[in-house]
């Protein structure tokens, strides 16, 4: 990979394995992960403190400073000032984070703080690709068959195949619209790869096309 601080993008539906693969990448290329994902659940928490919808967490972006600061072990998020990581990954936050991710000016707001990120880092997501870095230098797109997915989910999630495979498929559609590959990004099927095999394919094209 070139030394000149490469943003690496790796995209896809829920469950495709995008932030397993993005972490393990990064770690193999000694530089940052970056979960994009994270900074939605930070304006989800908004929604929350301030006990207001999606819609209306658009106006308020202004009362808060987001910040993220990758380390080694994992990202840490900071509203206001404030370490809030602790508080992104629970039921509530889950439930709001998908009406908050579809409103435009949240996904502004975002996008602007990952633009300020200073690279080399992996970061995984939606559209990192398509539209966050349009001029990354190595984009990859994972897919995978929503049953493969579902299968892949059912040990992490406390719930019957059938359930989680609906849920995969009702998340499919209401991220269609930012969720289509860059143009130039490499689309990686791994419906028949496990982990390692995924993390060895993108790290293989990343050697092919970085060159000797
Ligand atoms: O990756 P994650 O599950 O933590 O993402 C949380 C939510 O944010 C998920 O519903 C999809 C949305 N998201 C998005 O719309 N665009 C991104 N680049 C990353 C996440």
């Amino acid at each position: 990979v070139s030394p000149a601080a490469p943003i690496i993008t790796i995209d896809g539906p829920s469950a495709s394995g995008k932030t397993s693969v993005a972490r393990l990448v990064a770690q193999r290329l000694g530089i940052p992960y970056i979960s994009s994902g994270l900074l939605y659940r930070a304006v989800a928490l908004m929604c929350l403190l301030e006990n207001v919808t999606a819609e209306e967490i658009e106006h308020r972006l202004g009362k808060y400073r987001l910040e993220l600061h990758p380390t080694p072990e994992a990202n840490r998020v900071l509203l206001n000032g404030k370490d809030v990581t602790e508080s992104l990954h629970n039921l509530e936050v889950d439930a709001v984070v998908s009406a908050v991710a579809k409103r435009p000016g949240v996904r502004a707001y975002v996008n602007a703080v990952l633009r300020e990120l200073p690279g080399p880092f992996v970061i995984d997501g939606r559209d990192m690709g398509s539209t966050v870095f349009p001029e990354a230098k190595y984009k990859f797109y994972l897919t995978a068959s929503p049953e493969v997915r579902a299968s892949r989910r059912v040990p992490e999630r406390d719930a019957a195949y059938e359930t989680v495979l609906a849920e995969i498929l009702r998340r499919d559609q209401a991220d269609a619209t930012q969720s289509a590959p860059a143009k130039d990004a490499l689309l990686l099927d791994t419906s028949h790869l496990d982990l390692d095999g995924v993390v060895q394919a993108v790290l293989g094209h990343l050697t092919e096309r970085a060159g000797p």
